[in-house]
This record gives structure tokens, C-alpha cells and sequence, in this order.
């Protein structure tokens, strides 16, 4: 039996008396890949923040690894929507900051230039943001976010803002990577088709505050996106979160 990594003891979280997430008891095993789904509101990124150690629950406790989290690891990786790119910045620059804040002093890490080529960016590498595309930019703060070898992975919509074809890319850069890594990796996302690209197991936040899994039968199949039984579980998903079929 795999090792449960994340343990939500009965995690409750309000904001002011609007209570958001009501009771949640979650456990997310080691090297596993789950996605996040809710309607708008349901409360995901706050239940990622929790995870991220940014906002604490206000009641229970979430435990990673066997302790309590009280404050944010530094094995812990995070991707959202807002790139937090800084527009001096060059691309090399940007990847290999994580890598100068914990006191590497190698200025040509190899590590980062084996990443870059994996991320198809090393002809970019000397450019600064807003020399790229939107692609190319989500690229780049996903190599960020990969340079420290985190052994958790929080993505918040880091794809939304992509037309069908890029966002496509940035999720098979996004398994391919998890898998060479093993991380652990928690994928919030509004589409539905996403979901069951990227998550094994699917969590979704219910309107109640509360979270439900369920198993994805169609998690690495290859593909996958031309099977009728996918598109026939989309629709239930959608169904269940009362989305427009
Ligand atoms: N800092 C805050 N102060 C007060 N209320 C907040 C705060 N952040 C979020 N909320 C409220 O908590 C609820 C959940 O917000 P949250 O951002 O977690 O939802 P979400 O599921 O991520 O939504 P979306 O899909 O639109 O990103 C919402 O009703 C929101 O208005
Ligand atoms: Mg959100």
C-alpha cells in the first residue's frame, strides 16, 4: 500500500462567517496526481492555499509527511494563472532563481540548461517576457517552478488563459514531467477535459464545501480524447457539478 503523503483532518475554512470548505477529510497518496474541480466560488484555491501552508485552517489540521503544517515548505512548488514573471528578468534568469534564493552559487547549473532544452526554450533563453508568447511564458514559469525538484506540485488554472493547442502542449510538458520527477501534483482547473488528462483521481469541491473522489479510468491512456467513454464522463462530471452539458 502507497503511503499517504497529505492528510486534511477534518479541514474547515470561512472567510468573515462565509463559511467555504466545511469538514473536508482528504488524503492524497505520494507520487499521485489528482485535479481539482468545482464550480467558480467552490473554494479551490483557498484549499490550495491551505495545502500551500499560506492561510491556516480554522479548524482541524493538514498533515504532510507525518507533520503539521504550520508555515510553507520549501519542497513545495506552486504554478498559478499570474505568472509572477518580472519583466527584467531574462529566461535563463527567471528559471535559476529559485536555485540563487537557496544559496546555489553556480551561475551555469546544468540542471537548468537540461530544462530549458526539455521545455523547448533554450533558443528564448536570453529574452525577457514580453519578448514571448503567452506559451512560451507558461513555459517558463513552469520550468521555474520544476528547477527545485519540489516533491509537491500546486497548479492553480495555470493554463487558462491558453488557446486549445498551447494548453494541450503545457499538459503533456506538465505529466511528462511529474512522472520523471514523481512529484505529487494538485491541478485546480475549470475544464472538465483537463481534469481527466491530468488527474488519476478527480477531487471535486462541492457546493456543499465538501470534497468528493473519484477514480479516472481514462488517466494515461494513450489516446485517450478519442474515446466516446471519455467524452460520456466528461458529461457526468459536468452533470454533477451542475455545469451547462
Ligand atoms: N480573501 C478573501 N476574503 C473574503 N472572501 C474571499 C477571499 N478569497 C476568496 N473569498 C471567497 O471565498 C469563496 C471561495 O473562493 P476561491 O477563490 O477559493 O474559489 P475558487 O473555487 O478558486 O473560484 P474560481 O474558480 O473562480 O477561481 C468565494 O466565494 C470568494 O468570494
Ligand atoms: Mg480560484
Amino acid at each position: 500500500m502507497k503511503k499517504d503523503f497529505i492528510i486534511l483532518d477534518h479541514v474547515s475554512y470561512s472567510y468573515g462567517g462565509q463559511d467555504v470548505l466545511k469538514d473536508i477529510h482528504l488524503t492524497l497518496e505520494k507520487g499521485g496526481s489528482y485535479a481539482l474541480i468545482g464550480r467558480s466560488g467552490s473554494g479551490k484555491t483557498t484549499l490550495l492555499n491551505l495545502i500551500a501552508g499560506f492561510r491556516k485552517p480554522e479548524r482541524g489540521s493538514i498533515t504532510i509527511e507525518g507533520l503539521i503544517l504550520n508555515k510553507p515548505r520549501k519542497e513545495t512548488a506552486f504554478l498559478f494563472q499570474e505568472l509572477g514573471l518580472f519583466p527584467w528578468q531574462t529566461v535563463s534568469e527567471a528559471v535559476s532563481m529559485p536555485l540563487k534564493l537557496r544559496g546555489s552559487r553556480q551561475e551555469k547549473d546544468p540542471k537548468i540548461h537540461e530544462l530549458l532544452r526539455q521545455m523547448g526554450l533554450i533558443s528564448h533563453m536570453d529574452k525577457y517576457p514580453q519578448e514571448l508568447s503567452g506559451g512560451e511564458r507558461q513555459r517558463v514559469a513552469l520550468a521555474r517552478t520544476l528547477i527545485g525538484e519540489p516533491d509537491l506540485l500546486l497548479m492553480d488554472e495555470p493554463t487558462s488563459a491558453l488557446d486549445a493547442m498551447t494548453k494541450e502542449e503545457l499538459q503533456t510538458l506538465i505529466l511528462e514531467e511529474r512522472c520523471s520527477g514523481n512529484a505529487t501534483l494538485l491541478f485546480v482547473t475549470h475544464d472538465i477535459e483537463e481534469a481527466m488528462i491530468l488527474g488519476q483521481k478527480l477531487l471535486i469541491l462541492t457546493e456543499e464545501g465538501t470534497v468528493t473522489t473519484r477514480d479516472n479510468p481514462y488517466y494515461g491512456l494513450e489516446h485517450a480524447k478519442e474515446q466516446l467513454g471519455f467524452y460520456e464522463e466528461c458529461i457526468k462530471l459536468r452533470r454533477l457539478l451542475k455545469l451547462d452539458v
